[in-house]
């Protein structure tokens, strides 16, 4: 039926059937378990169907699902909450559906506020398949094909260490690249940047990590410019990179800040958070949604909320990601294919090459650990990044130390098997 009905998706999407999924555990139909490395797509940090979400939207549900735009008990409570969360410059909160249409919100908010159109962005960036989101993006995968798209973007490059887009510094970063970025500025813009849009980390382009001292600087880029710096956290919020939300660990305080994923566990709800003077700038009415804030989103977020902080998950994301990117670096030193293990809290990359000197990407081999760590009993994300050949695990913030260390196992086995199958240097 999904073949006959549904549009096609490749076919590293299409290996498991999902029937169920309760904390770090999926089953399939056949009722095989396996250990989520996923949490679906950076969503289920707290673990799926957490008990007390499911208690939440099944009371929600019986009392008040829908009322368009207007006040309900939950809404103003979850945008004081992310405010408060958020903390610092933070005063309001928009809400919405999907992270692409939240980044879409924040862009327009930018340019309102600004009175300015131009939009910088980086290569390989990943914003949303909605036409402003796409835009945006630096991945030629989401671009191509629908051309024109917005006019007003500038794209530079992200400091991807591991493959530099300058090359001079290739693991040892200096920020030439930031150079380059005032150049492309000074030679595309027509002086009108109104933001700055940029992923903590990139995560469909690779789970590649900037140095510390890419923020500080980037901050200055913007104050210098007059642009608004805008925060797509989309997948870096909510614990997974081991603040509530990753600004906070990098000593730089963006503008706008756009949250999605992990905000409702499972539930679909995205927002913006910022000052009142930005959220102020388009005329009431303008950020309206049919599904914005809609109280079974709100109620299910609330709920998220409480688990985060009451299972202190940020927390555990550090600890967890540590175990995991030790244990697979050392595997990485038997293992000539796997690049680089890299990654911030709980969202890792790996990098997948035919030789680990000239770094050349290796997509078959990462399709094919897809599949060997499905075998092994392990689900991991799709390869990522331009080459398609960058294997990412997100588990459950929530998942038990027992699910980690055998789902690392499992993934080491897959691993071996997909290399042995695929001979050295495939
Ligand atoms: C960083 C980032 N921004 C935006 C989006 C788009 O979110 P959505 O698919 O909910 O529209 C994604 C989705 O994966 C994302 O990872």
């Amino acid at each position: 039926m999904e073949e006959r009905y549904l549009p096609r998706s490749p076919l590293v999407h299409q290996h498991l059937v999902w029937d169920t999924a309760v904390g770090s555990r999926v089953e399939d139909p056949t009722g095989r378990q396996l250990i989520d490395f996923t949490s679906g797509v950076l969503v289920a940090n707290i673990g799926h169907s957490h008990p007390r979400v499911v208690e939440a939207i099944t009371r929600q549900a019986g009392r008040l699902l829908n009322c368009y735009d207007a006040p309900h008990p939950l809404r103003g409570e979850v945008a004081r909450r992310l405010v408060e969360a958020a903390g610092e410059t933070f005063e309001a909160a928009a809400l919405f559906t999907t992270g692409s249409e939240a980044i879409d919100a924040g862009t327009k908010l930018a340019k309102a506020f600004t009175g300015r159109w131009e939009v910088v962005s980086f290569v390989e960036g990943f914003h949303g398949r909605s036409v402003g989101p796409a835009s945006s993006s630096g991945l030629a995968s989401v671009r191509r094909g629908f051309g024109p798209l917005i006019p007003g973007t500038i794209v530079v490059p992200y400091p991807a260490s591991f493959r530099c887009p300058v090359r001079h510094c290739r693991d040892a970063c200096d920020l030439t690249c930031l150079q380059v970025t005032r150049t492309l500025i000074r030679a595309n813009s027509t002086g009108n940047v109104a933001a700055v849009l940029v992923e903590p980390y990139l995560g469909a382009g690779g789970a590649h990590v900037p140095p510390a001292a890419f923020w500080p600087a980037l901050r200055e880029l913007c104050d210098e410019l007059g642009a608004l710096l805008i925060f797509d956290e989309v997948q870096a919020s909510f614990g997974r990179t081991g603040a509530m939300f990753a600004f906070q660990s990098l000593g730089v305080v963006p503008d706008i800040l756009v949250v999605a994923k992990g905000i409702a566990g499972g539930v679909p709800m995205s927002a913006i958070v910022t000052s009142r003077a930005i959220l102020d700038a388009l005329p009431p009415g303008s950020l309206g949604s049919t599904y914005g804030g809609n109280p079974l989103a709100c109620a299910a977020c609330l709920a998220t909320l409480d688990v985060l902080e009451s299972e202190s998950l940020a927390a555990a994301a550090l600890t967890k990601g540590h175990f995991l990117i030790d244990v697979l670096t050392d595997f990485a030193l038997r293992v000539p294919q796997l690049g680089e293990v890299r990654g911030i809290g709980l969202s890792l990359g790996l990098d997948f090459v035919t030789d680990r000197d000239t770094r050349t990407p290796n997509p078959r081999l990462a399709e094919a650990v897809v599949f060997a760590a499905d075998a092994a009993g392990v689900v991991v994300l799709p390869p990522a990044g331009e080459g398609g050949n960058v294997v990412r695990l997100a588990p459950p913030l929530s998942i038990p130390e027992a699910d980690l260390h055998e789902g690392a196992e499992r993934l080491m086995r897959g691993i071996s098997q997909a290399v042995d199958s695929f001979g050295h240097g495939a």
